[in-house]
């Protein structure tokens, strides 16, 4: 049965909650919190982040191209403006916290983030941009925003970080609020037929699920 749009969000949130809560509580990053865990796992966890939002920009303009009206392209565009620089952020914490930034740069992600940023990237190409919203505007998006506040926490108060170590952290606060705000608009105004709504959870909860899997192989690493 389709649901009207507010209903539906809602639906998505409570549905997709456990499994977000997985992601953004993972013992990755609760270690990180406690400060239980050497910088290495900081450089690892930071290397994902890397790995996780290098293609966002060419992932946002294929849903640019792929949204039908200019005001919902306009949004895109100016979102892909916005995420303009954060790999490089992320390269820098770990420079600043004594990490081999370069070395990132010549090893692969693990099987399991590139199996996540693939499909990623194939689903922005193939399906609509409203499942995009649902799966990475509103779960990445959502979650990185959730770690980020802890992460600036943590870095300050138990890895010495600099005020340059945290500014990947610190930028995705403001950043991935305004555009999980964002997917709550478009998932609320535009998720209009069951079986979008229905394909929207489905995306998001297997989004989760990737998430999930890609932080076990950083944390395993
Ligand atoms: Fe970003
Ligand atoms: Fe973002």
């Amino acid at each position: 049965m389709v649901m009207n749009g507010n209903e539906f969000y809602e639906y998505l949130d409570k549905h997709t909650f456990e499994l977000r809560m997985a992601c953004i509580e993972h013992p990755l990053v609760e270690g990180i919190c406690k400060g239980t865990l050497p910088v290495e796992k900081v450089w690892d966890f930071t290397e994902y982040n890397y790995y996780q939002v290098i293609e966002t920009c060419d992932r946002i303009l294929n849903r640019a191209r792929n949204a039908p009206t200019q005001e919902i392209r306009n949004l895109f565009i100016e979102h892909c403006t916005e995420e303009l620089g954060h790999p490089e952020l992320a390269l820098q914490c770990i420079a600043e916290l004594g990490g081999d930034a370069r070395a990132v740069l010549s090893r692969p992600p693990t099987f399991e983030l590139e199996g996540m940023t693939n499909w990623l990237w194939r689903l922005s190409q193939e399906r609509p941009y409203i499942i995009n919203a649902a799966n990475s505007m509103f779960c990445l998006e959502g979650i990185l925003e959730a770690h980020c506040i802890k992460m600036v926490q943590a870095l300050s108060k138990h890895y010495g970080a600099t005020a340059k170590a945290i500014q990947y952290w610190e930028v995705h606060i403001e950043a991935d609020e305004k555009h999980t705000q964002n997917a709550k608009r478009l998932l609320s105004t535009y998720a209009t037929t069951e079986a979008i709504q229905e394909e929207c959870l489905r995306t998001a909860v297997r989004t989760c699920q990737y998430t999930k899997l890609a932080m076990d192989s950083y944390e395993h690493r």
